[in-house]
C-alpha cells in the first residue's frame, strides 16, 4: 500500500510502495515515456539516412538517379513523419486520449479502478476523477515504453498530487491477482496487443471481466486486435460496443464492455 510523506528537510516529495521509496528531485513535470522507443529510434535513424542518401542522389545524379533520389527523399519524409507523429502522441496527444477514454465512463467519484498495462502512470488521470483506490498493473517492459519502471509511475503520481491514492503492481494482465468483482472500472491503453497469442489476449479480457463488478464498465483502447477484444468480451456475456477512433497515429480505437448485472 502507498503512503506519501515529506523527507526530513521538508523539501523533497517522496512516496513509498511497500518497502521502496521514490524521491522526486530532478523533474518538475510528469513524463509518461515514449511508446515502442526502439522502433521509433530505428525509424528516425533509417529515415534520416534515407533523406541524406536521396538528397545526395538528387545533388549528384542525372536522369534516372536524380528521380530515384527524389523518390527516396519523398518516401523517407513520409515515413519520418510517421515516427514524429508517434513522438507527438507520446508527448502531447496521449493525455487527450487518456481523457477521452475516461470520458466513456460515467463517474460518481467513488469508483475503484484497475488500469491494465499502466506504464508510467496512465492511471493518474483516473485518480483525478475518483477518490477510490486506483490500481495499475504492468510488466514494466522497456521495449513497450521508455524508462518503464514502477518508480517512474509513482514519481509522476507524486508530481500530480495523487500518490496517496494509487498503487502500482508488477503483474501480468493474463493472470489472476484480484478477487472476483472488486473493481468499478477497468481501463487499458495500448497494452493487450503486446500479449503474443490470441488465446492470451482472450484470457486477459476474461480476467478483466472477472474482476469487474456486475453492471460495471471496462474501456480498452488499442490500435490493433480490437475486434478480438470485442468478441472475447461478448463471449464473457458483456454488452460490447466498438467505438470510434480516438487518435490518428497510432490509430487508437476503443472497446467498451459492460458486465451483465446479477440476476
Ligand atoms: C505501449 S505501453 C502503454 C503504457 C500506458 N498504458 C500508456 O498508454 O502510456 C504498453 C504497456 O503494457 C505493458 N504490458 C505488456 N504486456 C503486458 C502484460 N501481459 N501484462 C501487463 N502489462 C503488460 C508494458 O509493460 C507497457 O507498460
Amino acid at each position: 500500500m502507498l503512503e506519501r510523506r515529506r523527507d526530513s528537510g521538508g523539501q523533497v516529495p517522496s512516496s513509498t510502495i511497500g518497502k521502496s521509496t521514490i524521491h522526486v528531485v530532478s523533474k518538475s513535470a510528469p513524463d509518461y515515456g515514449l511508446d515502442a522507443p526502439g522502433i521509433v529510434h530505428k525509424c528516425l535513424i533509417s529515415r534520416g539516412l534515407g533523406i541524406c542518401a536521396g538528397a545526395l542522389l538528387v545533388w549528384r545524379g542525372h536522369h534516372i538517379l536524380l528521380w530515384l533520389g527524389a523518390l527516396v527523399v519523398l518516401v523517407s519524409l513520409v515515413l519520418l513523419a510517421k515516427g514524429l507523429l508517434i513522438i507527438y502522441y507520446a508527448k502531447v496527444s496521449k493525455f487527450r486520449c487518456r481523457d477521452r477514454i475516461l470520458d466513456f465512463i460515467e463517474w460518481n467519484g467513488q469508483e475503484t479502478v484497475l488500469d491494465v498495462g499502466t506504464g508510467r502512470g496512465l492511471l493518474i488521470g483516473a485518480a483525478k476523477r475518483t477518490t477510490g483506490r486506483v490500481v495499475g498493473i504492468d510488466l514494466w517492459s522497456q521495449e513497450d515504453l521508455s524508462d518503464n519502471r514502477e518508480e517512474n509511475t509513482m514519481a509522476n503520481a507524486v508530481l500530480e498530487g495523487v500518490a496517496d491514492r494509487i498503487e502500482a503492481h508488477n503483474q501480468n494482465a493474463q493472470h489472476r491477482h484480484f478477487p472476483h468483482s472488486c473493481f468499478d472500472v477497468v481501463i487499458s491503453n495500448p497494452c493487450l496487443h503486446n500479449i503474443p497469442t490470441p488465446r492470451g489476449r482472450k484470457q486477459a479480457c476474461s480476467e478483466i471481466v472477472r474482476v469487474l463488478k456486475p453492471g460495471e464498465v471496462a474501456v480498452i483502447s488499442d490500435f490493433t486486435a480490437c475486434e478480438e477484444y470485442e468478441r472475447a468480451f461478448a463471449a464473457s456475456g458483456c454488452q460490447v460496443a466498438l467505438l470510434s477512433r480516438i487518435n490518428f497515429l497510432p490509430p487508437l480505437r476503443v472497446v467498451r464492455a459492460q458486465k451483465p448485472q446479477l440476476r
